[in-house]
């Protein structure tokens, strides 16, 4: 039985879900079931990398999801609007939808969850976190029986890209950041990328599937890497660190009410050259999810591109297919329930902490006067706020006058509001220029 299949964008991750389907052979069987029968692009006349035949191409995303041959949609045009939009029109229509769109389901994930159980149609999302990596089935279904404590994770391509060219080759940001676009690993705007956004999108999905219930987006507090000066990547790498954008979310509280109380965050972090994240390089990801008693389960794989997202998202369709098959559904008969596990709905609150209340290692480098007792000084205002210090090294600061140094700290792990005393504290002091640096550590 053919399931028609409509495409909403032929970009990056579009057109190599159409390479799939164009090439059944040596896959799972049900590959071959799915025919392309509409697909929705911007511009007829932009060369394609792959050869379909025109008539299928439209630039009405509408009449793709209104067309009665189309049973399930895929959505890989990215953006927020109009792709929420289309989404809930496809579900409105009884349509399933396959989305790689980030950005909408951590906004929209709640609406369009609550329309598509409504509908009783499917929307799953494996392609909008991780790339190629399996991550959201396995938080869904695998990894169902964990109370999870941690949720930990490389889960953006380009940075990881960027990070890693610029540790290896010392290779300049704003040229590998151009080799990431050209490679279809950055978003249509590389600020989501750099800016931390796209991770926080990323985790903000994560934290709603592993806790149960939807996290606001908007509240994440986020550091990209697009402030991150390579000195402080230079020092990190002299104390046996890494750095690299960190995605956390750590359950940290359990309120009277039973919603989870959540510390969630982005933010460039130094990673001990012998964490299992610290290996992690180039465009790959790596998830790490800690619950209890599974311990410690690590997910790694190519997290951007073509093929690898392609991968994920021909996975939901088969999914959908597969289901679609076994009931006997057919796009006119009325849906079979769904199976509660696969479509993942809220099962408690979830709440995001007060930053101040939340504890975590820090890595702080400052332009000082080079002058006896200075690290005397910053000790003692970390030590009065309770601070208590990990390491503390005087570095040649460079492009000075000769009279300054660059001291670096390390935190054991703190409160934040302790920590924001003590900085405020170390700011007042005469013989301390700027703060020029404040990372995490793990
Ligand atoms: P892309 O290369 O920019 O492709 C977007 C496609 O959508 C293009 O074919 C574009 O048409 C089409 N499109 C955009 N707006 C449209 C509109 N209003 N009407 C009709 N067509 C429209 O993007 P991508 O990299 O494939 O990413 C697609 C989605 O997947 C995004 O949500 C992204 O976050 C997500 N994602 C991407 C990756 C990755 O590695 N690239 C990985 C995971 C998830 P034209 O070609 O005519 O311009
Ligand atoms: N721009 C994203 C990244 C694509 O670099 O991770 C994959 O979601």
């Amino acid at each position: 039985m053919t399931i028609g299949i409509g495409l909403l964008g032929l970009g990056t991750v579009g057109a190599g879900v159409a390479q799939i389907l164009a090439s059944p052979q040596g896959r799972h069987p049900l590959v071959a079931e799915l025919a392309l029968r509409r697909v929705a692009v911007r511009d007829l006349q932009r060369p394609r990398p792959i050869d379909l035949d025109s008539a299928l191409l439209t630039t009405d995303p509408e009449a793709v999801i209104d067309d009665p041959a189309v049973e399930i949609v895929v959505e890989v045009m990215g953006g927020l609007e109009p792709a929420r939009s289309l989404i809930l029109r496809a579900i409105a229509a009884g349509k399933p939808v396959v989305t790689a769109n980030k950005a909408v389901i951590a906004r929209y994930g709640e609406e369009i969850a609550a329309a598509a159980a409504q509908r009783g149609v499917y929307v799953l999302i494996e392609a909008a976190v991780g790339g190629g990596i399996p991550i959201i089935e396995p938080l869904k279904q695998s990894l169902g029986a964990n109370r999870i404590q941690r949720v930990s994770g490389i889960i953006n391509g380009t940075t990881n890209y960027i990070l890693s060219r610029m540790a290896d080759e010392g290779a300049a940001y704003g040229e590998v950041l151009a080799d990431a676009q050209r490679l279809g690993y950055a978003e249509a705007d590389p600020a989501a990328d750099v800016q931390g956004g796209d991770a926080a999108d990323k985790i903000a999905i994560l934290a709603a599937l592993a806790y149960g219930g939807s996290v606001p987006r908007q509240a994440i507090p986020t550091n990209g890497i697009d402030r991150l000066d390579a000195r402080d990547v230079a020092y990190a790498e002299q104390l046996g660190y890494g750095v690299k954008l960190l995605a956390v979310a750590e359950q940290v509280g359990l309120a009277a009410d039973g919603a989870a109380e959540l510390d969630v965050s982005v933010n460039p972090t130094l990673v001990p050259r012998a964490h299992p994240l610290a290996g992690v390089n180039g465009v790959n990801n790596a998830i790490l999810v800690e619950g209890d008693p599974v311990g410690r389960v690590m997910f790694y794989g190519p997290g951007a591109g073509a093929g690898p997202t392609a991968s994920a998202v021909v996975a939901d369709i088969l999914n959908i297919a597969g289901i679609r098959q076994v009931s006997g559904v057919t796009s006119q008969g009325q849906p079979a329930p769904l199976d509660p596990l696969l479509a993942a709905g809220s099962w408690r609150p979830c709440r995001l902490v007060d930053p101040a209340q939340t504890r975590h290692r820090n890595y702080v480098r400052l332009r000082t006067t080079d002058q006896a007792g200075v690290i005397g000084r910053i000790g003692t205002c970390f030590g009065d706020a309770g601070v208590s210090l990990q390491s503390i090294v005087q570095f040649q600061a460079q492009g000075g006058d000769g009279g300054q140094a660059e001291i670096v700290v390390i935190t054991h792990e703190v409160s934040e509001a302790a920590f924001r005393t003590a900085m405020a504290a170390i700011e007042a002091l005469p013989v301390v220029d700027h703060v020029a640096a404040c990372l995490r550590t793990l």
